[in-house]
């Protein structure tokens, strides 16, 4: 990089901070059996951010005891959803005969693949004695070739997920690469998501490929993004253009509480996307095969 900084014809040597493209608020809506979230998108104008078709901010909601709602058995085909827990319990189970508990920290990435049927409902012993539910749901979509692979599952718990602190800044690496850690967990097309802590003041810089799509949720405080240092507060999404080969976040110095956000990343997957709630496929045929195969028990039932 050094002696190469003054030519011109050498740009890709240099780093270029990304600029901010827009600034969204997530939508309060209804999922599920009556389950509040705040969806970053699909929303208004905005349709998906290739390659990520949804996020959902689940709560953070405060269940008094038995009153906990979640999302009864349901399809997935054609993509990938994932779930991160920062409170509460779930407690899933689908028609491959799969089941466990997601809880505070943990991360269940679910290829769906070819179709599977599950549940996403809070556990017992948490519906008993009610509490705070938060998390978070993306789904990322999955490129024609692996449309119909098989369904996959990467339950990783809260210990197992890198994470480092440093100089006031604290990352947890759920899928790709930061300060000097590595993700445990596979993706099918490489993704980045962290989720960062941010001391006021604290500044990240994280290195990201000139071709990834990048965007933020903020979960808490407020902070400034992007070469000039765009504003965004909680529940508010920032969408980076792809200008440059690096991110920067500097949390608000004139807040009390730290930054908490959330940086999503993925390789445009550049390849037509027809969704019908939850099949998500290249054609119109194809949703209708994932119709019909839903509808005759092709995709199997939830039996235990
Ligand atoms: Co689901």
């Amino acid at each position: 990089m050094q002696q190469n900084t003054t030519n011109q014809n050498l740009v890709s040597d240099e780093t270029k901070t990304r600029s901010v493209l827009h600034v969204t608020n997530a939508k309060t809506t209804l999922e599920g059996e009556g389950f509040v979230v705040h969806r970053a998108f699909p929303n208004g104008s905005i349709r998906e951010f290739d390659p990520f078709l949804l996020l959902d901010e689940m709560g953070p909601i405060v269940i008094s005891a038995g009153d906990a709602k979640g999302a009864p058995d349901h399809p997935h085909r054609g993509f990938e959803t994932v779930t991160y827990m920062i409170d509460g319990v779930f407690e899933h189970k689908d028609s491959q005969g799969h089941s466990g508990k997601i809880q505070a920290g943990d991360v269940q990435w679910m290829t769906a693949g070819s179709g599977v049927i599950h549940s996403e409902m809070p556990e017992k012993e948490f519906l008993q004695k009610g509490g705070t539910l938060h998390g978070f749901q993306l789904w990322v979509n999955l490129p024609k070739k692996y449309k119909m692979m098989n369904p996959r599952y990467q339950d990783i718990s809260a210990s197992k997920i890198p994470t480092v602190q440093n100089d006031g800044i604290k990352v947890k690496v759920i899928a790709g690469e930061s300060m000097g850690e590595k993700a445990v967990i596979q993706t099918r097309t490489p993704i980045m998501y962290l989720h960062f802590t941010i001391q006021p003041n604290a500044q990240v810089v994280q290195t990201i490929p000139q071709t990834y799509n990048v965007f933020a949720y903020v979960i808490n405080g407020e902070g400034l993004f992007g070469d000039k240092q765009i504003s965004a507060h909680k529940e508010q999404i920032v969408f980076f253009e792809q200008d440059g080969n690096e991110i920067t976040i500097k949390a608000s110095n004139d807040i009390s509480s730290p930054l908490d956000v959330l940086l999503i990343a993925g390789v445009p997957l550049g390849e037509p996307v027809v969704r019908y709630g939850p099949f998500v496929m290249n054609t119109e045929g194809e949703i209708k095969q994932a119709i019909l195969d839903y509808n005759t028990g092709k995709m199997g039932k939830i039996d235990f």
